[in-house]
C-alpha cells in the first residue's frame, strides 16, 4: 500500500520506519526542522531500538502535504496534543486541571482535509494522536470534509520501543466511523502482523487509549505502595512480595475482576483493606492507598444511591440481591447491604430480597417498582419484573422487556 504520514515526530518517524520495512511505499510531511535534518542526515535525534538501521536504508522522504493526499491508500495523522510543562508530572501535581491542546492537530486536519477536497475522492485519514473522550466528535470531525473517511487508532507503543511495539503489539485499537475505512485499516494491518484488531465506536476508542495509561499507572502506584510497606516493616522484601503476586495468572495478572459492577465485598476483601489502611496509620505512609480503595468503594455506591433516587420517580425501591457474591448465602461485607444502608441514610426504606438467602418467601410483589441489582445471581436475568417498572442493572446482564425500563449501568 502507499502510506501516508502527516506528522513524523517521536511516534510517527519510527512507525513510518516500521511500515516501511514491511514493503509499504512510506511517505510523510512535517514542517520541523528537526525532521528535516534527520531525513537529509539519515541521523536520528533520539534513542529509538532499531530505527537508525530502517533510517539508514528507507527511502522515506518528506513530501507536500497534497502529494501525501494525492497518492496515499491510507494517511496516518501522527500529530502532537501537546499540554504545558506543568502537567508533565516533572514537577507537584497542579491545583489547576487541563484538557490537551487540539489546535496543532485541529489545523493540520483542516490542511490535510482542504486538500483532500480539492482532489475529490475519498481518503483514509487515520487519527493516532492522543485525544481525551468526546474530542473527535466535538473538534475533529468538525473540520474534516465529506471525503475524509475518519478511523482513530491510537497506537499503545513505549517510547525507546516503538518499532517493536507496532510490528507486534498487544491489539490494534480502531475507533470507527466509517466501516469501509476501517475495513481498509484492517486489511493494512493484516500486512503488518495477526494481532487482533478491535474494532468499536470512536468514543470507546478514546477511553481505551487513556485507561490502558492509566491502568498501568495504578499498577504502579500499587506496586510502589507495596515497596513502601516493606521498607517499613521489619522482614519485608518488596521484590518477594510483588513476584508472588506476579505468579497469580488466574486472578490478579488476568482479565478477572476487570469488570464493572457492584463494589468489592466479603468476608476478607473489604475488612482487609480497612486494617491495612490502619496499618498504614501506624507505619505512617506516605499515602493511604487502602484507604482510598475503601473511599472509592463508598463513593461509588452513594452515586449509585444517586442513581436510584434519580430513576425510581416514586416507586419503592427493591435492591435483588444481598448476599457478596453470585449464588453465594453470605452477607458480610456485602455492596448491595452497603448501599441499602446509604438509601436507609437518604430516608427511603428499601426491600431487599435475595433468592439463595429468602427463598421460599416470594420476591416483593403488586406493583411497580424500582430494582436494583445488587448480587448478581444468574435468576435475575430471567426475573418476572413488575410491569412498569424500572431496573438499575449495575452488571449490564438484563434484557430489556415490554413494560420495564432496565438501565445498564456503564453505557453512556
Ligand atoms: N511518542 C510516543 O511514544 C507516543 C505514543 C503514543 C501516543 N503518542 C501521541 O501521539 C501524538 C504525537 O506524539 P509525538 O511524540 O510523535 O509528538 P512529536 O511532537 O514528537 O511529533 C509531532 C510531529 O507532528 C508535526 N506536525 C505538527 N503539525 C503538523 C502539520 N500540520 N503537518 C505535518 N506535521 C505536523 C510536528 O512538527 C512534530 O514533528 C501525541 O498525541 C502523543 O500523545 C505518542
Amino acid at each position: 500500500m502507499k502510506v501516508g504520514f502527516v506528522g513524523l515526530g517521536k511516534l510517527g518517524l519510527p512507525t513510518a520506519l516500521a511500515i516501511e520495512s514491511k514493503g509499504h511505499t512510506v511517505m510523510g510531511c512535517d514542517p520541523a526542522p528537526g525532521v528535516g535534518r534527520i531525513l537529509r542526515t539519515r541521523k536520528l535525534a533520539y534513542r529509538e531500538a532499531g530505527a537508525q538501521e530502517l533510517l539508514r536504508k528507507s527511502r522515506l522522504r518528506l513530501v507536500p502535504l497534497a502529494r501525501v493526499a494525492r497518492d496515499s491508500d491510507i494517511i496516518f495523522v501522527t500529530i502532537q496534543t501537546p499540554h504545558r510543562p506543568a502537567f508533565e508530572g516533572s514537577t507537584r501535581l497542579p491545583a489547576e486541571r487541563r484538557d490537551f491542546d487540539y489546535r496543532p492537530l485541529q489545523s493540520g486536519l483542516k490542511t490535510l482535509s482542504a486538500e483532500v477536497e480539492k482532489l475529490g475522492r475519498d481518503r483514509i485519514v487515520v487519527v493516532v494522536s492522543t485525544v481525551l473522550p468526546g474530542t473527535t466528535r466535538r473538534e475533529l470531525l468538525p473540520v474534516l470534509g465529506p471525503h475524509c473517511r475518519l478511523c482513530y487508532n491510537p497506537f499503545f507503543i513505549a517510547m525507546g520501543t516503538a518499532i517493536k511495539d507496532f510490528l507486534d503489539p498487544e491489539f490494534v485499537l480502531c475507533g470507527v466511523s466509517d466501516e469501509r475505512a476501517a475495513d481498509t485499516a484492517q486489511r493494512f494491518y493484516r500486512s503488518i502482523h495477526r494481532a487482533p484488531f478491535y474494532r468499536t465506536s470512536i468514543d470507546n476508542a478514546e477511553l481505551i487509549k487513556v485507561v490502558y495509561n492509566t491502568f498501568i499507572s495504578t499498577k504502579i502506584a500499587f506496586a510502589n505502595t507495596v515497596l513502601e510497606l516493606c521498607h517499613k516493616l521489619p522482614g519485608a522484601d518488596a521484590d518477594v512480595v510483588l513476584d508472588a503476586l506476579a505468579l497469580c495468572r488466574d486472578r490478579i495478572i488476568s482479565a478477572k475482576y476487570l469488570r464493572g459492577g457492584m463494589g468489592d465485598g466479603g468476608a476478607c476483601h473489604p475488612r482487609d483493606n480497612i486494617a491495612l489502611s490502619h496499618l498504614a496509620r501506624e507505619l505512617d505512609l506516605s499515602f493511604d492507598w487502602f484507604e482510598a480503595v475503601m473511599r472509592q468503594r463508598e463513593k461509588g455506591t452513594e452515586w449509585l444511591a444517586d442513581l436510584v433516587e434519580l430513576h425510581r420517580k416514586g416507586r419503592d425501591v427493591v435492591i435483588l440481591g444481598k448476599s457478596f457474591k453470585a449464588e453465594s448465602t453470605i452477607l458480610t461485607g456485602s455492596p448491595a447491604l452497603l448501599l441499602a444502608s446509604i438509601l436507609e441514610e437518604r430516608g427511603l426504606k428499601p426491600l431487599l430480597w435475595d433468592p439463595y438467602v429468602d427463598a421460599p418467601s416470594p420476591p416483593p410483589s403488586g406493583r411497580p417498582f424500582c430494582y436494583v441489582i445488587g448480587t448478581r445471581h444468574p435468576d435475575f436475568r430471567s426475573f418476572a419484573f413488575e410491569r412498569g417498572s424500572v431496573v438499575l442493572d449495575p452488571w449490564r446482564y438484563v434484557a430489556g422487556r415490554k413494560g420495564v425500563e432496565v438501565v445498564g449501568i456503564g453505557r453512556g
